[in-house]
C-alpha cells in the first residue's frame, strides 16, 4: 500500500472529488428494481474510485477487469465502483484509512451484506432472503467474492461443484457413486437443476411446475404425453424410481435390480392401484429383467404394456 502525506492526500481528494464525484452513483445501476435497502447518499461524501486507488492500488488494478467495473466503463462511468459497495469514502479517506467509517464486509452480519448487494440485485434475486440459503445465513459473500474470485464466471469464490461441496458433503458422496450425473466431469452443474438464490420450489429446484420439469428439460423423450402413460411417472415423479444425483445401481435407479423396483408396486401384496404381474411371469431368469420386454417404461404410443 502506498502512503501519502496529508498535503498530497488532500490535494488528491479535492482533485478527484471534482473530477469524479458526479459520476459515482451509489445504487444506480441496471439490475435495480424495487431495491429495498438503497442507502441515502450525499454526493459530497463520495470521493471516486481513483482516490481509493491511491492507497489500494492492488485491489483497484484487479478491479478493472471485474464485472462491476466493466459495466461502469461501458455505461460512460455511471456504473458500480468502490463506493457503490463500500459506501461513501470521504470520512475514511480524511481519517487516513479508518476502516470503521466504511461498510466493512468482514464485520457485517449476513443480512446486512445481502442487503447491500441486493440494493442493486434485488431485481434478479428478490427472493433470496426467503430462500434456504438466505434464511440459513449463507450470504452472497459465502459464494461470491468481489476481489478474490477464483472463478471468472460470476465472480464465484470457487467454481462449481467445489463451491457447493464445501458445505454439501452428502452431495459429494452421491456424485461419487458408480451411476451419476456427470457433474464432477464438468458436463453439468449443480445450478442446472438448483438455483442457489432460491426458487418457489422445494430444495431450491429450478423446475417451473413440478419436479419432472427439472428432468424433462434435458430428457424430453420421457415427458410425453403418451397414448399409454405409465402413471407413476406423472403422479410420483422421476425420483420414485431414480436418484437425481447418483446411485450405486445402473441408470440411477433407486433399487439394485429392476424387478424389485417394479414389484414395489406390481405385486399382489403391494398396496397400489397397479395390477400385479401376471401369473405366467414365473420370476425365472427370463422374467427378472422386466424392461427387456417392457421397454418403453416411461410411456408408449403403441403398446398398453410398454412393449416396443
Ligand atoms: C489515505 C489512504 C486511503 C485511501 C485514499 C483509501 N483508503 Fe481504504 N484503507 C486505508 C488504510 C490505511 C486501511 C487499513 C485500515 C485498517 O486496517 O484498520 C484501509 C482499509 C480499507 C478497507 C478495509 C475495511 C475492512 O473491512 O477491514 C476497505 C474496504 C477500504 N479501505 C476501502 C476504501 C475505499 C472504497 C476507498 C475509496 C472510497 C478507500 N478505501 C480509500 C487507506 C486508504
Ligand atoms: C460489488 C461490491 C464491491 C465493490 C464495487 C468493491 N468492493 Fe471492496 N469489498 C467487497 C467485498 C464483498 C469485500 C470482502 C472480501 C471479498 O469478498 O472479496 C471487499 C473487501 C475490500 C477490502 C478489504 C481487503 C480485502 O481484500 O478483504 C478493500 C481494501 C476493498 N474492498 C477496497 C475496494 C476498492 C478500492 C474498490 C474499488 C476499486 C472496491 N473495494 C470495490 C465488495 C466490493
Ligand atoms: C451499486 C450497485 C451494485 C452493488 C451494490 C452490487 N452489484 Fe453486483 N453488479 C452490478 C452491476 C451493474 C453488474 C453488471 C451487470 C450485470 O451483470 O447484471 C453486477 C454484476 C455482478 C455479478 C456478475 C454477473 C455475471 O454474470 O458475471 C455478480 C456475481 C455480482 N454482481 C454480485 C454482487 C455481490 C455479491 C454484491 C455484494 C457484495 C454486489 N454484486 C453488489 C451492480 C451492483
Ligand atoms: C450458495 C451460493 C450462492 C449464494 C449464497 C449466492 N450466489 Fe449468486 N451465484 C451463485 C452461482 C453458483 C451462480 C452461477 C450460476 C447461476 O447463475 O445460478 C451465481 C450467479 C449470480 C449472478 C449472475 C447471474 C444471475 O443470476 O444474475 C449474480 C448477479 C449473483 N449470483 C448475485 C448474488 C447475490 C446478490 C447474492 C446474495 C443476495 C448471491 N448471488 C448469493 C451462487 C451463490
Ligand atoms: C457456505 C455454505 C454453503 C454453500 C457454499 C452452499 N450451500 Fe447449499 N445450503 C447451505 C445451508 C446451511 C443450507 C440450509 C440447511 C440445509 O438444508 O442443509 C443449504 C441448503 C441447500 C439446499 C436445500 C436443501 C434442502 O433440504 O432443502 C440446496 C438444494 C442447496 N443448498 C444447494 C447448494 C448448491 C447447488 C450450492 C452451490 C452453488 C450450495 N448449496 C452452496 C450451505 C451452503
Ligand atoms: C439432475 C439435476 C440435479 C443436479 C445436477 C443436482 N441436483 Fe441436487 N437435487 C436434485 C433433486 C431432484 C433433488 C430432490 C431429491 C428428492 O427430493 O428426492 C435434489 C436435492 C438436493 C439437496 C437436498 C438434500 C437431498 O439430498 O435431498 C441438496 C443439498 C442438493 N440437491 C445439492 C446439490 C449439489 C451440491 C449439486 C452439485 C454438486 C446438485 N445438488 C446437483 C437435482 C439435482
Ligand atoms: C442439464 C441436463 C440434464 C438434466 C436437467 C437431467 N439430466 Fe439426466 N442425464 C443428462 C445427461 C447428459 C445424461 C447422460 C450422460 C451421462 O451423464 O452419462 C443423463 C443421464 C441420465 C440417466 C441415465 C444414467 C445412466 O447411467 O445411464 C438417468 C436415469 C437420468 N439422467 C435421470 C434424470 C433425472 C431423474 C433427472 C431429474 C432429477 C435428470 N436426469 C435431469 C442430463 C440431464
Ligand atoms: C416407474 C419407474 C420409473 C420412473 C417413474 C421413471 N423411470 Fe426412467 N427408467 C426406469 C427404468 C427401469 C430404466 C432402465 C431401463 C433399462 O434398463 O432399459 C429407466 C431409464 C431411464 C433413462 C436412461 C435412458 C433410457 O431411456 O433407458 C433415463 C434418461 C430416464 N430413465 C429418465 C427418467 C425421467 C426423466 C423420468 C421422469 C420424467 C423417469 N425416468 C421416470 C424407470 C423409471
Ligand atoms: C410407483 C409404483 C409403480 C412402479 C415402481 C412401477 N409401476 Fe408399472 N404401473 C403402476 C401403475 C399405478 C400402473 C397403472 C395401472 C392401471 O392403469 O390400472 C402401472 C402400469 C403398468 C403396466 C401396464 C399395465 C396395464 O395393464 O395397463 C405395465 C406393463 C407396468 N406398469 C410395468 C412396470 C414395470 C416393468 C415396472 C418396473 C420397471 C413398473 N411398472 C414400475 C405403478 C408402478
Ligand atoms: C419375457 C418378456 C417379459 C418380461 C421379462 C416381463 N414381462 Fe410383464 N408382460 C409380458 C407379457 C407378454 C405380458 C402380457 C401382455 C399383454 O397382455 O398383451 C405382460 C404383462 C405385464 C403386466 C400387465 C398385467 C395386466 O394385468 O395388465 C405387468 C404389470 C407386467 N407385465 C409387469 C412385469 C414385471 C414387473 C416384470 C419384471 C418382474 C415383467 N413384467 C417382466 C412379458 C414380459
Amino acid at each position: 500500500m502506498r502512503r501519502f502525506s496529508v498535503g498530497n492526500l488532500m490535494l488528491a481528494v479535492l482533485f478527484f472529488v471534482g473530477a469524479f464525484a458526479g459520476t459515482v452513483a451509489v445504487g444506480e445501476s441496471k439490475p435495480n428494481s424495487g431495491a429495498p435497502h438503497k442507502p441515502a447518499v450525499n454526493p459530497a461524501d463520495l470521493v471516486g474510485a481513483e482516490t481509493c486507488a491511491t492507497c489500494h492500488a492492488e485491489i483497484a488494478t484487479k478491479f478493472a477487469s471485474n464485472a462491476h467495473s466493466k459495466l461502469a466503463l461501458e455505461h460512460g462511468g455511471k456504473g458500480v465502483t468502490c463506493e457503490g459497495c463500500h459506501g461513501p469514502g470521504r470520512e475514511h479517506v480524511e481519517s487516513g484509512g479508518d476502516a470503521t467509517k466504511l461498510f466493512q464486509f468482514s464485520k457485517e452480519s449476513a443480512k446486512e451484506i445481502d442487503g447491500r448487494c441486493l440494493s442493486c440485485h434485488a431485481g434478479n434475486h428478490a427472493n433470496f432472503e426467503r430462500s434456504t440459503h438466505g434464511s440459513a445465513g449463507v450470504s452472497c459473500t459465502s459464494c461470491h467474492s468481489t476481489h478474490a474470485a477464483k472463478s471468472e464466471e460470476h465472480m464465484l469464490k470457487v467454481a462449481e461443484p467445489e463451491l457447493c461441496y464445501g458445505c454439501h458433503t452428502d452431495a459429494k458422496a452421491s456424485f461419487a457413486q458408480p451411476s451419476h450425473h456427470r457433474v464432477n466431469e464438468g458436463l453439468m452443474k449443480c445450478s442446472d437443476c438448483h438455483d442457489p438464490h432460491g426458487t418457489f420450489e422445494d430444495k431450491n429446484l429450478k423446475a417451473a411446475i413440478d419436479e419432472n420439469a427439472v428432468c424433462t428439460k434435458c430428457h424430453a423423450e420421457t415427458a410425453g404425453p403418451f397414448v399409454y402413460e405409465h402413471p407413476p411417472i406423472k403422479t410420483e415423479g422421476c425420483t420414485s424410481c431414480h436418484f437425481a444425483h447418483g446411485s450405486p445401481n445402473p441408470r440411477l435407479l433407486t433399487r439394485n435390480n429392476v424387478n424389485s423396483l417394479c414389484l414395489q408396486c406390481h405385486s399382489a401384496s403391494a398396496n397400489f392401484t397397479a395390477p400385479g404381474t401376471p401369473s405366467f411371469h414365473n420370476m425365472g431368469n427370463q422374467y427378472q429383467a422386466c424392461t427387456t420386454c417392457h421397454v418403453q417404461i416411461h410411456g408408449s404410443n403403441a403398446s398398453n404394456v410398454f412393449f416396443k
